[in-house]
């Protein structure tokens, strides 16, 4: 693997999936292979589990870790061209490839900024990472995808489920702030490329990018679309097509125990009791987001052997 920016840098994804879980069985079996190897973090948005995970991840395989977070640092430039003469102290050509010579790996997470849709699909701060940076990179949640939070979630789906081919519902949540469709679009990607019965559930005007959601079954009416299910993604995002707005919705979509039924509850985190989910949900056996959060580790885990066996 050169890169992980999305899902399908991932060659084989069950075959991958296995393999994570049997790193999580002996974690240090590869503890010599990323020796005298740096992996540099690049925060420009806050974080716990990820740059936890990442960072132990990381330190699994024997690599030394750095982490930076871009608001301590000088305001970056992107443009080609510009006259410099204002906010942006340092252009990216030189920040990635200076960070490059003191990086094996460096990984990036870059929120979007929710205003500005054509710019936040152009991905243009990890694209310029990926354009000048001489190392490989990592995607630790950009404008539009977080493949590592898929990589766990799928790795929790495979050591959980119950049956061969699980019921999986992604449920549209409410919040009180506007958030990114990342965590959905690479949940969605991940979850058409497995061997489940895959559905979304979530209010009219909340629809995702159809590029990523098409050939897969949206349901309206939450409480019809989770019934049965094995297992109950529950995100928030903010609409994709009047882009990064909330919008009033009506009914109460916020997951209760008596919705979920007997199925799992999965939620990447962090997540507000009692507006997303309530708390008797989140309290309740079938609750997995603890599991999920581990799995962080062995996602990124994965990532960075495969990155460092491509290095060698
Ligand atoms: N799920 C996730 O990415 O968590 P953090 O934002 O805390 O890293």
């Amino acid at each position: 693997m050169k890169n992980y920016i999305t899902i399908y840098d991932i060659k084989n994804i069950e075959q991958t999936i296995k393999e994570a879980i049997q790193l999580k069985k002996n974690p240090y079996q590869f503890e010599k292979l990323g020796n005298h190897k740096t992996l540099v973090m690049l925060f420009f948005n806050a974080s716990l589990r990820t740059r936890l995970s990442t960072e132990k991840a990381a330190r699994n395989l024997g690599m030394d870790v750095m982490v930076l977070t871009i608001n301590d640092t000088w305001n970056l430039e992107y443009e080609d061209g510009t006259v410099m003469n204002l906010n942006t102290a340092e252009h990216i050509k030189e920040a990635a490839c200076v960070i490059s010579q003191y990086a094996d790996i460096i990984a990036v997470r870059a929120f979007p900024s929710l205003t500005d849709k054509a710019k936040d699909e152009s991905e243009y701060v990890l694209n310029s990472f990926l354009k000048y940076a001489t190392v490989p990179i990592i995607n630790m949640e950009s404008a539009t995808a977080h493949p590592l939070q898929a990589l766990s979630d799928a790795i929790t789906i495979e050591e959980l489920k119950v049956t061969s081919r699980p019921k999986v519902v992604l449920s549209w949540a409410p919040h009180p702030k506007a958030l990114p469709q990342a965590v959905a679009n690479s949940f969605v990607s991940m979850m058409k490329d497995l061997d489940v019965d895959f559905s979304i559930s979530h209010p009219e005007g909340y629809e995702l990018n159809t590029e990523l959601t098409k050939g897969v079954a949206i349901n309206y009416h939450q409480e019809e679309a989770i019934k049965e299910a094995d297992f109950v993604y529950v995100k928030n995002w903010s609409s994709y097509n009047t882009y990064g707005k909330v919008l009033d919705v009506t009914a109460n979509w916020m997951l209760t125990k008596e919705k979920l039924g007997t199925a799992k509850f999965m939620h990447c985190l962090p997540v507000r009791r009692n507006v997303v989910v309530e708390d008797a949900v989140l309290d309740c056996e079938n609750s997995v987001v603890i599991e999920q959060a581990n799995n962080r580790t062995f996602a990124a885990q994965i990532v960075l052997k495969k990155i460092l066996n491509a290095l060698k």
